[in-house]
């Protein structure tokens, strides 16, 4: 069960890590002091996705998008992280809710959930269209089952009739394409970058006293802070 309780109520002793039951414990002694990070969140960012893969966490780029639409109801998904630049890119259909959204709405949430090394980082920022070449540069790299399957679910996140009908979808498009070697990127298909305003590094800590740190900038002309936040 995972306890609730403050930090000193007992569930210590059962909990060494005070990191939910189901997870790993993270390694022995870790922690995060402000002298440890580096002053640019981006490159902070860079060092703990390098330990999540060589740690071997599955889908290590695995990241739940948090959006909301003009009415401000949120919705999330996860998607993989495909670059870290200036910001954090993943690609999806234009069309999907999370992209009608995004249009309406271009402000996003996401999270890192490597519950296996404790730890969890949280992004906040805003999110634009990357360049049409940047889009067909990557749409270029994937593997042809899954250029084809960008096709064949043009209208993603819709309801459809049935598996049947999408696995006809998929032989329509897989035989429309049969003559070509380059499968082009669907219009409607493309990345996303997310400018970030604040990230936080959560690592878990013993009793429940996590480390918190946050770095905060009013838009992207502005300068880093980083604080502590309570756990
Ligand atoms: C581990 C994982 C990774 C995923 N990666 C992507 C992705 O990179 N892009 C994407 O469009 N959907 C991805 N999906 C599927 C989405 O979670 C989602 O079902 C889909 O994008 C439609 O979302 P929407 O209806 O909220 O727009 C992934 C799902 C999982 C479980």
């Amino acid at each position: 069960m995972v306890g609730t309780g403050p930090a000193g109520s007992g569930a210590a002793a059962a909990e060494p890590s005070g990191f939910p039951s189901g997870g790993s414990l993270p390694p022995a002694g870790h922690r995060l002091d402000e002298a440890d990070l580096d002053p640019d969140p981006l490159a902070q960012f860079r060092r703990w996705l390098d330990d999540a893969r060589l740690l071997g966490l599955p889908e290590p780029t695995a990241m739940v998008l948090a959006t909301a639409d003009g009415a401000g109801r949120p919705s999330s998904r996860h998607v993989l992280l495909k670059r870290v630049d200036q910001g954090f890119v993943f690609f999806t259909n234009y069309g999907s809710r999370k992209g009608r959204e995004l249009d309406a709405n271009p402000r996003a949430s996401l999270c890192f959930p490597w519950f296996a090394i404790g730890r969890q980082v949280i992004v906040e920022g805003d999110v634009a269209k990357i360049t049409r070449a940047e889009t067909e540069e990557y749409f270029a790299t994937r593997p042809r089952p899954s250029q084809l399957g960008a096709w064949a679910s043009e209208h993603q996140s819709q309801v459809v009739p049935s598996r049947e009908w999408l696995d006809r979808r998929y032989a329509e498009v897989e035989a429309r394409f049969a003559e070509q070697d380059v499968v082009p990127a669907p219009p409607y298909w493309g990345g996303f970058r997310l400018i970030p305003t604040s990230i936080e590094f959560w690592q878990a800590r013993p009793a429940r006293m996590h480390d918190r740190l946050r770095y905060r900038r009013a838009d992207a002309d502005h300068p880093w802070h980083i604080e502590r936040l309570s756990p």
